[in-house]
């Protein structure tokens, strides 16, 4: 049986008989404690790993991982709250943060990839296992309910990961990663502390992690931004989304589709919040997380839909100028432009494109469209909750109003130095335009 070693389980163990009695309870919470510490790391930091590898498919389906795991620590926290020893805050204790700081650490990051997938989610896995085994199925059956979906889960991550994995050389990484868990008797803490092996150094300590200046795509095309005014050089004419042009709806379903895919660059730079946020609390992060995951699905919708109305995937360039100024800036100022600026404000002109798309019948895009905008409504109501808590953990105390008004104007000075970088990868007769959509519309 494991012995109790948490902080909380040990301050409520020296109030006497009373928690003695609850001993085998104390034992396990103390177990659910360490993994919901771990699955709140993995929530903040398996996100650095989504703007550096470059796969769309592989940014999809991390952001698909990190809400499960944001709902895995949600309900372990829900659970341990039940029972005695679990404590009442969210703090992570400083061994298993570590662990974490470590595994952001290497500059590839199909190798930090291979870190979490190789080597802390399979140890996650083995200590859900193990506390099955150890636990009473009848006594503590709320927790056996849980851990069994959870294992599941687990199980499907590393089966959908596989493919990605292949061929990625990590062994050495993957080492390092090993001893450092070992140093601390493991994710759960009861296995004796192994002495670090000669030589091991930990990365972190010499010098923190930093978001990369520019975000990943891998062997995709690039540019700095997609919505512009030249039919021959952008894919999407602003003046043709508005009600007066009167835009024949075939054009208006594409170039809206490339809008949607392009919201991969919001999955990027919402992913760098997390990492900045290590004292959040819990629901900040379940809530970005489910908005990631979001994003990722409005991305999904273009990056799916276009192949099938005849668009070569590798003709749409991605627009990275988002990421690249936004991550000059904190992460609060960051938040305030996604969710108070760029969401809030793009009700009126997607209202008037969904009314105009319905003459398609095309009830896939109404479909889509309706949860889209159902999902933008939760944004802008999460950007309301979590901007003021999320500038306390910058120490800012300034009005919300008055701060997000200072940050758009921030923002058109850090554009200035830092957007339009992106130089097109396709020449204008190889990427898609507007004027190239027309034809693929089908419209003269
Ligand atoms: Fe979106
Ligand atoms: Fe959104």
């Amino acid at each position: 049986m494991a012995t109790t070693q948490s902080t909380d389980a040990e301050a409520s163990k020296s109030s006497g008989k009373s928690s003695r009695r609850m001993l085998a309870v104390m034992d396990m919470s103390n177990l659910l404690r360490h993994v919901f510490e771990y699955e709140r790391e993995i929530v903040r930091t398996a996100t650095t790993l989504i703007y550096r590898v470059g796969e769309p498919e592989l940014k999809y389906l991390l952001c698909q991982h990190v809400w499960e795991s944001a709902q895995h620590a949600r309900f372990l926290r829900e659970r341990g709250r039940e029972m005695a020893g679990f404590g009442s805050g969210e703090k992570v204790r400083s061994d298993i943060r570590k662990i974490f700081e470590e595994a952001v650490k290497p500059e590839d990051g199909m190798v930090a990839l291979a870190g979490f997938y190789r080597v802390l989610k399979p140890a996650l896995l083995e200590a859900y296992r193990y506390y099955l085994k150890e636990t009473d199925h009848l006594a503590d059956w709320p927790s056996k309910q849980l851990l069994q979906a959870f294992i599941e889960d687990e199980e499907r991550h590393a089966a959908e990961m596989t493919a990605y994995l292949e061929g990625v050389e990590a062994s050495d990484w993957a080492d390092h990663l090993e001893a450092a868990l070992s140093s601390i008797g493991g994710l759960l803490g009861i296995r004796e502390k192994e002495d670090l092996p000669a030589g091991f150094v930990w990365e972190h300590e010499k010098e923190g992690f930093s978001h990369p200046a520019v975000c990943n795509r891998g062997k995709y095309p690039v540019c700095s931004g997609v919505f512009g005014h030249d039919p021959d050089v952008d894919p999407i004419m602003r003046p043709w989304l508005e009600e007066k042009a009167n835009t024949d709806p075939a054009i208006l379903r594409l170039m809206v589709y490339v809008w949607l895919m392009m919201e991969l660059d919001a999955v990027d730079y919402l992913a760098t919040i997390f990492y900045d946020t290590p004292e959040a609390p819990l629901d900040m992060h379940y809530d970005m997380a489910r908005h990631l995951w979001d994003e990722s699905r409005h991305s999904q919708f273009g990056f799916r839909q276009l192949p099938r109305l005849g668009v070569d995937i590798m003709t749409v360039e991605h627009s990275l100028d988002l990421y690249c100024i936004l991550v000059q800036m904190p992460a609060p100022e960051r938040y305030a432009m996604m969710t108070m600026e760029f969401e809030a404000g793009s009700f009126p002109t997607k209202a008037y494109l969904i009314d105009r798309l319905h003459e398609l019948n095309d009830f896939e895009m109404d479909t889509l469209l309706a949860f889209d905008r159902n999902d933008e409504q939760n944004h802008v109501r999460y950007g309301h909750q979590w901007l003021k808590p999320l500038m306390g953990l910058f120490g800012v105390e300034t009005e919300v109003g008055e701060f997000v008004k200072a940050t758009k104007e921030k923002f058109e000075e850090v554009a200035k130095q830092f957007g339009g970088k992106i130089p097109h990868t396709l020449s204008p007769e190889e990427r898609l335009t507007a004027n190239k959509i027309k034809k693929i519309a089908g419209v003269n």
